[in-house]
């Protein structure tokens, strides 16, 4: 018989803690009981899993006591802060934070690729950033047939990506815009994002490098166990609501095909290949939306690199690129 675990969402009430809720009764998770957290600002709230209505408990010393697997979803402070309490009370804590991702002590994991690193957690495991979660999908098949070299990925990432405060101003920012209105005060970006298009996600170091671009870099090492990877790329946010993209250029050790990728990424685990573009066919947000798989189109040889391929990858950052992936580490334990 299958055991039942009790499991607490901590972010319930936003983008990525609705999706895990629903993701949750989707894959029909064993849940034995489930306790929806947030801030106070939202306690009192209501959610709905399998027909029932949960009221969301503002998170507490309490919150984690008889809980078994502990989804959290609420930003790197809060996960700093409530993580070491709900492994003190015996959770064991899925972060889609960046908080924990590069601490050693924490796997970082794709089910897809290093399902075994889970099981030496000691306590906490950390979900990967979601444009590093669907590069490395599509890239890791291809590494094991051809040893990767090098990979530089240029991101078309959705405004979910940044919460559900990001959503509501691409809304407000163009409705205000077609009824040739100034946009509004109060959005979450630097700069206008309805028409438009930021090359800024995170902060910039000395270097200009911005913060999601070094994500790209570490993750997809420590994911991979290629400390050596090179790695390089721009992040940008797109005014899309959901779903991402990407342009990966991957160069490996060996001669790849690009007939020969194709026939390995139609056999991989996760990925859906479209890519028949004479006939206008290859993966664009509006495909992945609310779908699982990572769809993976346009794979051509590099017209500038040795041994080398370029390939389009499109996935929704609020499922496989966080909500799908925690599940499935909820899943492998
Ligand atoms: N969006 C994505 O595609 C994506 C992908 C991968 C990882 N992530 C990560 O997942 C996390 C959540 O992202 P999101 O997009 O779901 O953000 P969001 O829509 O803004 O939701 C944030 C959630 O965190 C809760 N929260 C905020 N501060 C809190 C506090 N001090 N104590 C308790 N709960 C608190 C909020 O509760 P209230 O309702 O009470 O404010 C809300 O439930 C972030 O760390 C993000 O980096 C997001």
């Amino acid at each position: 018989m299958e055991r039942l675990r009790s499991v607490a969402v901590l972010g319930a009430t936003g983008l990525v803690g609705r999706e895990m809720i629903k993701t949750l009764e989707e894959r029909d998770y064993p849940v034995s009981k489930l306790r929806a957290l947030a801030s106070p600002r939202s306690a009192g709230s209501k959610i709905v899993f399998r027909g029932t209505e949960i009221t969301v408990e503002a998170v507490s010393e309490e919150s984690f006591k008889n809980i078994d697997i502990a989804l959290f979803s609420a930003g790197g402070s809060t996960s700093k802060k409530w993580a070491p309490v709900a492994v003190g009370s015996g959770a064991v804590v899925i972060d889609n934070s960046s908080a924990w991702r590069m601490d050693p002590d924490v796997p970082l994991v794709v089910p897809e690729i290093n399902p075994w690193d889970a099981t030496g957690h000691k306590g906490i495991i950390a979900n990967p950033n979601c444009s590093t979660i669907q590069a490395v999908v599509a890239l890791w098949p291809l590494h094991k047939e051809a040893g990767l070299r090098y990979v530089n990925i240029c991101t078309y990432q959705s405004v979910a990506g940044t919460g559900i405060k990001a959503v509501e101003t691409l809304k407000n920012e163009a409705e205000a815009l077609l009824a040739g209105k100034e946009i509004p005060d109060g959005g979450v970006y630097p700069h206008q994002i309805a028409f438009n298009l930021l090359p800024h996600i995170g902060a910039f170091d000395e270097e200009g490098i911005s913060e999601e671009e070094w994500k790209m870099v570490n993750e997809s090492r420590k994911i991979m166990h290629l400390p050596e990877l090179k790695v390089s790329g721009i992040t940008v946010r797109v005014p899309i609501f959901r779903c991402h993209g990407e342009s990966v250029t991957a160069q490996f050790e060996n001669e790849l095909a690009p007939e020969k990728a194709k026939e390995i990424l139609r056999n991989a685990a996760g990925v859906v290949v479209m890519d028949d573009p004479k006939n206008e066919v290859y993966p664009m947000p509006i495909t992945g939306a609310g779908k699982d798989a990572v769809y993976v189109g346009r794979i051509r040889k590099d017209t500038g690199l040795n041994n080398a391929l370029s390939m389009w990858v499109v996935s929704d950052n609020l499922r496989k690129g966080a909500a799908l992936n925690a599940v499935q580490i909820a899943e492998l334990l």
